[in-house]
């Protein structure tokens, strides 16, 4: 008994360092079977550790590398190598190839691939079925996108809600805030009212757990994404435990698992509607929904303290909102919310400049024998390939004054300046923050573009239409930068700026 317990310990210790020693080699050593005459970003000396160290570089300074490689390779229209140390080297293409990315069928080149292993999906999302099937992006484009004028007043209603208990109606003294924080209870309040509605949208029990929950899924993605792949069924149960923490207090009835139910009977499908499948989606569309626009929201803020002219900006968004809304009988339609064109622009411009993921678009070989690329070299299949959004965003021959924020950028006062190819989808006097293109990259570009941005957008410009109508920014001397992890980017969680209820608003 004893002698067979010491084997099988050494057989698992033996097995964990096996593993262990295969990942560290694949991860930081190997070229990862990629042609050699692609140059990898920090690391084109060759010379030993050059790799390893990129790789490791890669952890806190993507930002310099991803940066370096644009202007070195990308913009000789060359492809080169970023190292990636949560998941694997990334072949990022001259923006030239971006046609022939978004050309490739999916059985070729797969952007959800790439999608599951950044979420490590397969044990962040709860169920295998939500990992693989498409109900989450039916349901979002054909029941939540088309529903959009149905529940703009209940959104008004929830954000007024939100604000005066969040932000509070003090009209005479300043009130200091966390941009993160307060944007989080905020939007996990005016989706839920959507997403659940009322009244479990007021349940403090409820709302304290969805947002858990959708800040924890990326942190222990990260974490999951560095145990080898061998050991991931043992490791991740253990790391993932707080997003079942959360999943299991949040289960309750609601309106998106009605759709979700509907939506199972439109597929004939009975599997799709089992009570366990049903509250795993929800939670999973919480995180969707609740971490990007929290993020987002954060970031303009502190845009928005931080820019010189505040006070002209907000009496301009106010004079275009106040006269959409009286040209719509003060109701707020979903036509009037799109003629209100420079909420659009702000929000555009500072998700231009700090779009949380810096990838655009990128997708995984999938094909057995892999891919060509137009400049000849052969990726074996499991290589990520595609392009990233942030040095696109900040290059002064797209954007002038590319690291300036210029919030009417890209509606009439602004757009004159800009050299982009949207003139076709331009709708009045700007363009729909929903318009992606291989210039704005913030919801990704093509078939795969964020299919929730519809609902986002809405529910953006909303919370900004109502800062403006209802509160002032104390002005900040500078815009503190945001902090990359990986190729992620966000404001700093403890960056604070102070507020005050307008007169006569209250
Ligand atoms: C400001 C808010 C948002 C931003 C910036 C954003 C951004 C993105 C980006 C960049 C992607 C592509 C990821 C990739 O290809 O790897 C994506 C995908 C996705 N987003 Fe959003 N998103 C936002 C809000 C939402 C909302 C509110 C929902 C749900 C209602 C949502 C649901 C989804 C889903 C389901 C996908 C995966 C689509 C697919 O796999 O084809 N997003 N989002």
């Amino acid at each position: 008994m004893f002698l067979s317990s010491a084997l099988v310990s050494a057989l698992l210790a033996a097995f964990v360092a096996v593993s262990t020693v295969r990942y560290i080699y694949s991860r930081y050593f190997s070229r990862c079977a990629l042609p050699a005459s692609l140059p990898w970003i920090g690391a084109e000396d060759d010379a030993c550790f050059s790799r390893a160290r990129a790789t490791l570089r890669s952890f806190w300074h993507t930002r310099e590398l991803v940066f370096e490689g644009y202007e070195k390779y990308s913009k000789k229209e060359l492809p080169f190598v970023l190292p990636n140390i949560n998941t694997g080297p990334e072949v990022i293409l001259p923006m030239s190839q971006m046609q022939w990315l978004l050309k490739q069928k999916e059985t070729v080149l797969d952007q959800n691939e790439v999608n599951r292993s950044f979420l490590q999906a397969d044990y962040t999302m709860l169920h295998p079925k939500v990992v693989t099937d498409t109900v989450h992006e039916d349901v979002i484009r054909q029941e939540l996108t088309k529903m959009l004028g149905n529940y703009t007043a209940d959104v008004i209603d929830e954000i007024d809600y939100a604000f005066k208990k969040t932000w509070g109606v003090n009209t005479t003294e300043w009130k200091e805030i966390t941009s993160y924080y307060s944007m989080l209870d905020i939007v996990s309040r005016i989706s839920n009212r959507v997403i659940v509605g009322f009244p479990l949208c007021r349940d403090e029990d409820y709302l304290a757990n969805a947002k858990e929950f959708a800040r924890w899924v990326v942190v222990e993605a990260a974490f999951i994404a560095m145990v080898p792949k061998t050991l991931k069924g043992i490791f991740a149960p253990l790391i993932r435990f707080l997003d079942l923490k959360y999943h299991w207090k949040t289960s309750k009835v609601n309106d998106y698992i009605q759709w979700s139910i509907d939506h199972s009977y439109a597929r004939n499908d009975p599997s799709l509607r089992t009570v366990d499948i049903i509250n795993k989606r929800l939670s999973v569309i919480q995180f969707a929904v609740i971490q990007s626009s929290t993020i987002t929201l954060a970031n303009l803020i502190l845009d928005l303290a931080a820019a010189p002219d505040i006070s002209v900006y907000f009496a301009h968004i106010r004079t275009e909102v106040l006269a959409e809304l009286k040209a719509a009988g003060g109701q707020w339609t979903k036509d009037a919310l799109a003629r209100m064109v420079c909420l659009d622009s702000v929000l555009r411009e500072s998700m231009r400049m700090w779009g949380f993921v810096s990838r655009g678009v990128m997708k995984q070989v999938v094909a057995k024998d892999g891919v060509t690329l137009p400049s000849g070299q052969h990726l074996p299949r499991g290589t990520k390939v595609g392009v990233h959004g942030a040095p696109v965003h900040r290059d002064e021959n797209i954007y002038s004054d590319a690291q300036v924020f210029k919030p009417f950028r890209f509606c009439s006062n602004g757009s004159e300046n800009m050299v982009d190819d949207y003139s076709e989808k331009v709708v009045g006097k700007g363009i729909p923050l929903v318009t992606t293109s291989s210039n704005f990259m913030a919801f990704s570009h093509g078939r795969n573009a964020c299919p929730g941005r519809f609902f986002a957008a809405q529910q953006l410009k909303l919370v900004l239409a109502y800062i403006a109508l209802n509160y002032e920014i104390a002005p900040i001397p500078s815009r503190p930068a945001n902090l990359w992890f990986i190729n992620t980017q966000g404001p700093p969680l403890d960056a604070k700026i102070s507020i005050r209820r307008r007169v006569g608003t209250v």
